[in-house]
């Protein structure tokens, strides 16, 4: 059996009476997409903040590859290789497509020295033009991003989220705002991306024709807890999951 990419353990989080995250523990596998769905106010966000460094966990214990990271900030966590796409739009409007996936990878990459000595570096270059092409952006590549539409911005979003070359990426409802007629897009992206760059994912989103077709496994969160984990098919014969959520 190979190990887990990731290791969540009876991790809560409370805010003042809110217990946001409630004790919730699962793990993902290497090149497993794996799913996160739960009504509003769940806990979804507030236990993928936890997973990237974003916020402290009051209690549990996060394992990337084996390793104990749950005291680690968001730039150590992104140099151990997880990536991220936010709930909402991350881009910088006034620079270009190709340079918000350069300036993406610099921000991993670190310090002021690095960023100093390397201003062109043609590798982030051939990395972002591999991306641009891979996401079929090539024609915006070198507009604004702010002057995109709302979907184009979220694909330039997402692709930022790999020029880091991420073993763990964590994807913020990718669907979210998006014109419905994008979605089957996104989620072949997303496929795709999984095969020829090896990565496993974890997605948060509420459109459920997406998770369904697209995760390997989906887990349901409701008030913080963990109602089930399954694969889609189990998930959707589940009578409580479908009486507590997908049933309305
Ligand atoms: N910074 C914060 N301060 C106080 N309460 C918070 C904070 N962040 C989240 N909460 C509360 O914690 C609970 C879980 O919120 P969270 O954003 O994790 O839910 P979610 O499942 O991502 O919801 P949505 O589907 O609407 O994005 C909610 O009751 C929310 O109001
Ligand atoms: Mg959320």
């Amino acid at each position: 059996m190979s190990q887990p990419v990731l290791q969540v353990t009876d991790l809560k989080k409370a805010y003042g009476a809110i217990q946001a995250v409630g004790g919730v523990s699962f793990e993902v596998m290497p090149g497993e997409i794996f799913g996160v769905i739960g009504p509003n106010g769940s806990g979804k966000t507030t236990l993928f903040n936890s997973m990237l460094g974003q916020i402290t966990p009051d209690q549990g214990k996060i394992e990337l590859k084996g390793q104990d990271v749950t005291r680690l900030g968001p730039l150590e966590l992104n140099r151990m290789g997880v990536g991220r796409t936010f709930q909402t739009l991350q881009v910088f409007g006034k620079m270009t497509v190709r340079d918000n996936l350069i300036v993406a990878a610099q921000e991993h990459q670190g310090t002021m020295f690095s960023r100093m000595f390397a201003p062109g570096d043609s590798n982030l270059g051939d990395k972002a033009d591999a991306l641009i092409d891979q996401f079929h952006i090539r024609h915006v590549a070198d507009k604004k991003a702010g002057e995109l539409s709302y979907g184009q911005q979220k694909l330039v979003d997402i692709a930022m989220a790999f020029m880091s070359e991420p073993d763990l990426v964590l994807l913020d409802e990718p669907c979210a705002g998006v014109n419905p007629s994008l979605v089957g897009g996104i989620s072949s992206l997303l496929k795709e991306l999984n095969k020829t760059r090896k990565g496993s994912f974890v997605v948060i989103e509420h459109n459920m024709d997406f998770v369904m077709d697209l995760c390997h496994r989906i887990m349901v969160m409701v008030e913080g807890q963990v109602m089930a984990i399954g694969t889609p098919a189990e998930i959707r014969a589940n009578k409580q999951v479908l009486d507590a959520y997908l049933g309305s």
